[in-house]
C-alpha cells in the first residue's frame, strides 16, 4: 500500500505540475499559492531535488520590491476562479495578489539546504536567504503594530486558516455594503458546504477591496484597514522561520542579519505571551482593534512546541488541550475543537485536520520530546490518506476527505512525514 500510495502522491504532483510551479489542486485552485508550494517542495525533495528548488524560486519571483512574497502569484489567467488578477489589480509582473501567506520558506530552505549537505556556498540556498531576509524584514515594517514580534495579518487569507472561527468577531465588523455583486467560483468546484458562506465571502470581498482602494499601500492597509488580527499561526510560524534563517545566516557570516534575527527572535519569545488566553490554557489569536482574544482552541495553538516558546507550565496545559481534543476527535489535529462555537467538521478550518499543521505541529512536539504525540499524529495523518485519499483536508470525525481531491500539498507531507 504505501508503495501504491508513493506512486499516487508523486502522480499528484506531477499532474498538478504547471512548468515550474505546482497549483494546489486541479479547478479549484489555478494558481500558485505561496505556503502551499513551500511544503510542495518537501514532496518533490523527495524525488526530484531540482524540481524541489525551483518550486520556491519561481514563487519568489513574484516577491515585490517592499520584500513581500503574495499570496497568490497568478502566472497564466484562468476564468474559473475568483478572486482572479484583475480583481486585485496589483499591477506586477507576474500578476500577483496584494496580501502574502505564512512564512514558512525559510523552514523550508534550511531543510532542503541541510539534506544536501548544508554548503554554504550553494547559490539556490544564498538567493533563497537573500529573499527570505527582504520578506522577514516586511513583515517587521509592517506586520508588528505593536512592537512585540507578533505578526498582524490584514486579511483572513493570510492566514491561510481562511475561515477559521477565530475571525468571527473581527469580520462582523466588516462593512460589506459596497461590495457590489461578483460571481464565486469555488462552489463550482466542491461542495458549499465545505466551504465558507456568502456572508463570509463578501467580508473577505469587502478586505481586498479596501487594499485594492489604498493602491495597495501596505502602511495605510497596516494603520487602517477593516481587519487587524495577531495571528498566532503566523506569529509562531514566523518565530521558528526566524530561527533557521538564522542558521543560513551564520552559516553565511552575515553579522548585520545575524545580530537583527537574534534580536527579533528574543522580542517575538517575550511577546508570545500576549497571545496567552488562560481561560481554555493555550494560545490564540488576538483582535488588535479591540484587544479581544478569540479564547479559540485551533490547530495552530499547537505550534508553540515548533515555534520553541511557553513555560513548562503553558506546555503542560496544551499537552491537556490536546489529550481533551482525543475525547472528541478520532483523528487529530482538528483545526478547531469540538464544542467550541460554530465548529463542522466538514467546514473547510471550522475542524477539519490539515496535513500541513499537523506536520509542524508534530515536528515541534517531536524536538520538545513529546515523541508520543508527534507519532500518534503522524499515524493518524498516515491513515487518513490511506482511508479518503490525498484531499484537501479531512473530517476529525470519520476521516472523510473534503474540500478539494488529488491536493498537492497532502500528496508532499504523504512523500516527506507520514508514508515515510
Ligand atoms: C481561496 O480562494 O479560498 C483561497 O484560500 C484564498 O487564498
Amino acid at each position: 500500500m504505501t508503495q501504491d500510495l508513493s506512486q499516487t502522491a508523486q502522480e499528484i504532483l506531477r499532474r498538478n505540475d504547471r512548468g515550474g510551479y505546482t497549483v494546489p489542486t486541479h479547478g479549484l485552485y489555478p494558481y500558485q499559492w505561496n505556503w502551499d508550494s513551500a511544503f510542495v517542495a518537501l514532496g518533490f525533495a523527495e524525488f526530484d531535488r531540482d524540481r524541489a528548488w525551483q518550486e520556491i524560486e519561481t514563487l519568489v519571483s513574484g516577491q515585490w520590491e517592499d520584500g513581500m512574497i503574495p499570496h497568490i502569484i497568478f502566472h497564466k489567467d484562468d476564468p474559473g476562479y475568483f478572486p482572479g488578477p484583475s480583481v486585485w489589480a496589483t499591477g506586477k509582473t507576474p500578476p500577483t495578489s496584494g496580501i502574502t501567506q505564512p512564512p514558512v520558506l525559510a523552514t523550508i530552505v534550511r531543510k532542503l539546504w541541510e539534506d544536501e549537505g548544508a554548503d554554504p556556498t550553494n547559490p539556490r540556498m544564498i538567493a533563497l536567504y537573500q529573499a527570505c531576509v527582504k520578506s522577514h524584514r516586511w513583515f517587521h515594517t509592517y506586520r508588528d503594530p505593536l512592537g512585540n514580534g507578533l505578526v498582524m495579518v490584514t486579511h483572513n487569507w493570510e492566514t491561510g486558516r481562511d475561515n477559521s472561527s477565530e475571525w468571527d468577531d473581527a469580520l462582523a465588523r466588516v462593512d460589506t455594503s459596497g461590495v457590489g455583486t461578483y460571481q464565486r467560483r469555488d462552489t463550482g468546484h466542491v461542495d458549499a458546504a465545505m466551504r465558507p458562506t456568502a456572508v463570509e465571502y463578501d467580508r473577505y470581498v469587502a478586505i481586498l477591496q479596501f487594499g485594492r482602494t489604498s493602491g495597495w499601500n501596505h502602511r495605510e492597509i497596516a494603520d487602517h484597514g477593516p481587519f487587524r488580527m495577531l495571528d498566532v499561526g503566523m506569529s509562531m510560524e514566523l518565530l521558528r522561520a526566524n530561527r533557521d534563517l538564522l542558521v543560513l545566516a551564520r552559516a553565511l557570516h552575515d553579522t548585520e542579519v545575524v545580530a537583527e534575527l537574534e534580536a527579533r527572535i528574543a522580542l517575538s519569545e517575550a511577546g508570545m505571551d500576549w497571545l496567552w488566553y488562560e481561560g481554555v490554557g493555550a494560545y490564540c489569536s488576538r483582535d488588535v482593534v479591540t484587544g479581544e482574544s478569540s479564547g479559540l482552541v485551533t490547530n495552530a495553538s499547537f505550534l508553540a512546541f515548533y515555534a520553541g516558546v511557553g513555560t513548562q507550565a503553558q506546555r503542560q496545559r496544551l499537552i491537556a488541550a490536546l489529550e481533551r481534543m482525543t475525547k472528541s476527535a478520532t483523528y487529530l489535529v482538528p483545526s478547531l475543537e469540538a464544542g467550541s462555537r460554530a465548529y463542522d467538521h466538514k467546514r473547510y478550518w471550522r475542524g477539519p485536520i490539515w496535513l500541513v499543521v499537523s506536520y509542524m505541529v508534530a515536528q515541534g512536539l517531536a524536538e520538545a520530546g513529546h515523541d508520543d504525540w508527534a507519532e500518534r499524529i503522524r499515524t493518524d495523518s498516515r491513515k487518513l490518506i490511506e482511508l479518503s485519499g490525498f484531499y484537501e483536508s479531512f473530517s476529525p470525525e470519520t476521516g472523510a476527505g473534503s474540500g478539494g481531491p488529488d491536493f498537492s500539498w497532502t500528496a508532499a507531507m504523504w512523500l516527506a512525514w507520514c508514508g515515510k
